[in-house]
């Protein structure tokens, strides 16, 4: 893998992440939120997100793990359950957070999987947004960054199950 080009440093991610926990604090001031973080990509980005919301504001927080067959750098469009939420979610203010959109089939079919469980409102949030890419239209109402369609790693972001642990997103190349 070459590090091609380093397209947010650490910095601008942390300001983003703040200007985007104080949106949702002044959207659900006064209400509860059960926040649902993706796995594995999503793991930075709601922890850091969570350390901005209001300490006021009732948050819990569940996870669920799913991962699209195929190989790691595209998706291949089937998106397969690892693990499922602890908590129901009926009734809940649902916020899904997850780090990249690309195609939207993995954020479609989680919608799909959350809505018929009946929360009370679900919106989502992405750190990342790789528009051009989309194959299905997925409703986003917190979009960190718009992306352009480069292979990404760090902040969570992997290649090949590595590279996660970068504090920046990088552009790579992967040579064969
Ligand atoms: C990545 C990312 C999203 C999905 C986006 O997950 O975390 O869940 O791909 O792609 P899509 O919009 O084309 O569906 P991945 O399957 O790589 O698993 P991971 O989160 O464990 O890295």
């Amino acid at each position: 893998m070459v590090l091609e080009e380093i397209l947010l440093p650490a910095e601008e991610i942390g300001r983003k992440v703040e200007e985007l926990a104080r949106e949702i604090n002044q959207d659900y001031a006064g209400r509860r939120v059960t926040v649902v973080g993706v796995l594995k990509g999503a793991y930075v980005f709601v922890a850091d997100l969570l350390r901005h919301l209001d300490p006021l504001l009732e948050v819990r927080l569940d996870f669920i793990s799913v991962s699209s067959y195929g190989n790691a750098q595209k998706s291949s469009g089937e998106v397969r359950l690892l693990k499922d939420l602890e908590e129901s979610v009926e009734g809940k203010n649902v916020l899904l957070v997850e780090d990249i959109v690309d195609t939207g089939l993995t954020l479609d079919y989680l919608c799909r999987l959350l809505w018929a469980r009946r929360p009370a409102d679900l919106r989502v949030c992405v750190l990342l947004d790789k528009r051009s890419r989309r194959v299905v239209k997925v409703p986003l109402d917190y979009v960190g960054f718009v992306i352009p369609d480069r292979f990404v790693v760090g902040y969570g972001l992997d290649c090949a199950g590595m590279y996660r642990h970068l504090p920046y997103v990088a552009a790579v190349r992967v040579e064969e």
